[in-house]
């Protein structure tokens, strides 16, 4: 029998004069005073901000505030009723004595504390008699605790709460005190102090890479959705993650970090308290803590939860050139052949959907694109590539017998099902009504890789790009809307764009083999990527390459990822580089944007800009919808400075192969932001209109149309320009850089070696081009670096190490070359150049191996020595050293 025990609210319970504490007990729209106190909250109505009235900001946006209903103190909630120790750590289970507001409460929870590592505690709390969904991640399990942390964990009993602390400064990093747990079949909320109102991460938005929230409050809604990136919106990816910053005085900056593993439609709310509140619509609390202390710390440790990013092949790291609209094979020939004539470095040339037969997938119109197949031969003949792209709605109304993926579909029984049937759920995307595939039915890898392998045979594409996948369905629902039940209808709907969960999608209930959409729609795209991943490796036997639009935890260890359908403008240009950052900390460091703007027309001065920074992106795509914004488009001096921008790319691509093995092997991500790198100054607070390569070179791209300075942050330490070598003198302020058209501000840090290239035309014809070294000294000489090298496609060159390792090291006037790994051997390693920036004194004398070397010169007001015309193969032996003497 359940106790109901009768409780009302007194003024004394809700006198919280602190506005920032106060938290929302009435998250749906239109609360009255009358539903408010019928909840048994406190009702203090209160005024919209005159900003927020200003900004107009709609419902499902960050335009929240002080809520007019918030918790009295005593608010009914759990308390522990029994404590255990366990192998893993501590259980307990928690009981409440009486419902709330929402409909099925589970008054009695179970509450797992698992010390998993030293820096990584999980809190798991779930339904303590029925098993409820869970997110099909395979995390690591852990079944015997640590006994040192670097976190000390306490219980509240009555009523339950959880907090933990860094252990050296004391600093809460969780504490669920600050609000009552209401934990219901389809609702979850519950609610924790954070550190400081500093944050990173919290995916897919448009918004600053800084989460501030000293003054504002807001939300943050996850579930995928196709819609063009505008702030405040819910978009295509869903990554409950984020870094918060520890601030206390007189200790140093620590970071740590919060993963909600779930992958329901949630809403996540930040004020000022600072604090965070996260709203569920299913599966359970699993919560993670990453201690870190760096940044790079925490992301790691996240990582080896969500799993580390895929290596890519070497080909896609270069310039990737895409339309939506060639529209014929003409046209398509037409723009290879002005990119070939103007010799622009590129790699790999794209189709969109024009280029398929009525929008199906796995087809080309034979007769607007008659040729692709030999063209497609043809490019890669010459080292380039070619990826098509795939939308997840499968045509299901050709005539039957005439459709392959259709009809080995249905047989196999691998489309997402209506509920309660066995017939798939019908929707409407570019080819008219579509059944969608069910990637979490194992059976349906094996019909994905056979539809793609038989387009292959035809079309010999190289990668995948699958767009669309949220997926995307241009009728709400299905072409016969959704049930009327729960999943379709829940009973709190998170501020969700189109404020349906059916909104642009799948009906919620729709079933798949491993649960209802309603609990797998955010990680659609994650299945699809893994899918295709394994199609291509099965097709090509080769490294695969994935492009997908939506993404959850853990996509990353099969896909790369572009910003999808951004504009043509400065603003979009600037939101791209916090989106990149963000992503690498999502552990999908293979991220870009489309270069030059997606929709609306581009112009020549922000093409040029955009190609200058997108040579910076991980990943290097110019896309649009509008008219040609290929590079040979473009007047004859545009076309130099964006050449110029290619040829800076390709040359310092070793160092990003490099990059992305680190992150493949050692969890660090490609891109950064200033932050994480000088955590203890305050001026990289949130900087993202600058960002790091690694932690070795700094662009400052010009982000403002007509302008010709950057008004840039340049961190305490050494710093020199790039390609002139030259020293910055004005360290540890923001300066103002000159930043004409032709010219975008990239620094090199002192202490570092970067391996370089000499470019070819494509990456696969400049493989066996000479390398060369930029040594970056430190004040006092010192540098290091290292370079992975591959034949960049095998699916096992890491695994069977049939590959290169050289570390790199500079100190007392000498530069070693250490080959720690040299198997791979098919091509050629010569060292032929090296440049060595901060050398204070005149060199007299350079040698190579022990042998005096005469091809060197110093460049004295730049202080730079130039070794050339070296020669050296750097496989030959495993240490070899350059050195130089001079003028005392
Ligand atoms: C939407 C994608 O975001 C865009 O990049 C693509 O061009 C169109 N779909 C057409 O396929």
């Amino acid at each position: 029998m359940l106790l109901f025990i009768v409780w009302s609210v007194s003024a004394q319970q809700c006198d919280q004069p602190l506005k920032a504490a106060r938290f929302d007990c009435h998250p749906e729209p239109s609360v009255t005073s009358e539903k408010c106190l019928a909840r048994k909250c406190c009702w203090q109505p209160q005024m919209r901000s005159m900003i927020q009235l200003f900004k107009n900001t709609s419902s499902n946006s960050a335009g929240i505030n002080v809520p007019s209903c918030y918790y009295p103190r005593d608010f009914p909630t759990y308390q522990v009723k029994t404590n255990e120790p366990t192998a893993f750590g501590q259980r307990l289970t928690i009981i409440k004595q009486q419902s709330t507001y929402m409909p099925n409460e589970i008054l009695s929870l179970t509450v797992d504390l698992i010390y998993e590592t030293a820096q990584r505690f999980r809190l798991r709390i779930y339904d303590s008699t029925k098993k409820r969904f869970e997110v099909p991640l395979s995390v690591p399990v852990i079944q015997t605790k640590v006994n040192v942390t670097d976190y000390d964990v306490s219980i509240s009993q009555k009523p339950f709460a959880i907090l933990v602390k860094r252990k050296s400064t004391g600093i809460t990093l969780f504490d669920s005190s600050v609000s009552p747990l209401i934990y219901a079949d389809q609702f979850i909320r519950f609610s924790s102090y954070l550190s400081s109102p500093f944050l990173y991460g919290l995916g897919e938005h448009r918004q600053p890479l800084l989460i501030n929230v000293t003054n504002e409050w807001r939300k943050l809604t996850f579930w995928t959705r196709d819609t063009p990136p505008v702030q405040n919106n819910n978009l295509y990816g869903v990554h409950a993650f984020h870094i918060n910053l520890e601030k206390k005085n007189n200790t140093p900056n620590n970071f740590h970090g919060q993963f909600f593993l779930n992958s329901n439609a949630m809403d996540i709310d930040l004020q000022p308290l600072p604090a965070i509140t996260y709203t569920t619509v299913g599966g359970i609390i699993d919560l993670y803590l990453f201690t870190g202390p760096t940044a790079q710390d925490v992301i790691q440790q996240y990582w080896d939860v969500i799993g580390k990013p895929t290596m890519p092949p070497y080909w896609s790291l270069g310039f990737h050139l895409c339309r939506y609209a060639y529209n014929s094979i003409d046209n398509l020939r037409a723009v290879i052949k002005r990119m070939h004539d103007a010799q622009f470095p590129y790699d790999v040339q794209w189709t969109d959907i024009d280029a398929m037969s009525s929008h199906l997938d796995f087809t080309y119109d034979k007769t607007t694109f008659n040729g692709l197949p030999d063209l497609v031969r043809a490019l890669q003949a010459e080292g380039k590539h070619y990826v098509n792209i795939i939308d997840p709605g499968i045509s299901s109304t050709q005539p039957s017998g005439t459709y392959l993926p259709y009809d080995d579909g249905l047989k196999r029984a691998i489309f997402m099902t209506k509920f309660n049937s066995t017939q798939p759920i019908i929707g409407k995307v570019w080819p008219g009504l579509t059944a969608f595939p069910d990637f979490t039915n194992e059976n349906s890898i094996e019909w994905w890789t056979n539809v793609a392998a038989t387009f292959h045979d035809i079309i010999p594409f190289d990668g995948i790009w699958i767009d669309m996948n949220e997926p995307s369905n241009f009728v709400d629902g299905s072409h016969v809307g959704c049930t009327n039940n729960s999943l379709d209808n829940p009973p709190f709907v998170p501020h969700v764009l189109g404020n349906t969960l059916y909104a642009f999608t799948v009906c919620p209930s729709a079933q798949q083999a491993l649960s209802s959409h309603y609990n797998l729609h955010n990680m659609y795209g994650y299945f699809e990527a893994r899918a295709t991943n394994l199609a291509l490796k099965t097709i090509r036997h080769k490294r695969p390459f994935v492009l997908s639009r939506s993404s959850f935890a853990g996509s990353g260890q099969f896909t790369a990822h572009w910003t999808g359908d951004n504009n043509s403008t400065f603003e979009d240009m600037y939101f791209s580089i916090p989106a990149i950052i963000s992503f690498n900390i999502f552990g999908i460091p293979n991220t870009g944007a489309d270069i030059c703007g997606f929709g609306l027309d581009t112009t020549e001065e922000l093409c040029t800009r955009w190609m200058q920074l997108g040579a910076f992106y991980p990943f290097m795509r110019n896309h649009n919808a509008g008219k040609d914004q290929d590079p040979a488009v473009f007047s004859w001096t545009a076309q130099q400075i964006m050449k110029q921008a290619l040829l800076m790319r390709y040359s310092f691509i070793p160092f990003w192969y490099t990059l992305h093995h680190q992150a493949a092997m050692a969890s660090k991500t490609l891109v950064q932001p200033l932050h994480f790198e000088f955590p203890n100054d305050d001026n990289t607070i949130g900087i993202d209109q600058q960002f790091l390569i690694g932690r070795a070179i700094l662009v400052s791209p010009n982000l403002v149309s007509n302008t010709t300075v950057v008004h840039a942050y340049i961190p305490q330490d050494v710093w020199y320009e790039f390609p002139s070598g030259s020293q910055v003198k004005d360290v540890g302020i923001f300066t103002d850089l000159d930043a004409p058209l032709e010219k975008i501000n990239v620094h090199i840090r002192g202490g570092f070696i970067i391996p370089m290239q000499i470019p070819g035309d494509n990456l696969m014809m400049g493989r066996g081009n000479p390398f060369t070294l930029l040594v970056a000294q430190s004040i006092s000489g010192n540098a290091t670096g290292n370079l992975f090298w591959d034949d960049g496609d095998s699916l096992d060159s890491i695994e069977t190490k049939t590959y290169n390792y050289f570390e790199f090291s500079c100190s007392l006037n000498t530069l070693t070359i250490n080959a720690i790994v040299a198997n791979y051997k098919d091509s050629p390693m010569r060292l032929e150049l090296v440049r060595i920036l901060g050398v204070s004194k005149p060199v007299m004398s350079v040698n190579v191996n022990g042998k005096e070397h005469n091809g060197f010169f110093y460049n004295i007001p730049d202080q730079i020595l130039v070794v050339h015309s070296l020669d050296m193969d750097m496989l030959v032996q495993s240490i070899q050293k350059i050195e130089w003497t001079t003028a005392h």
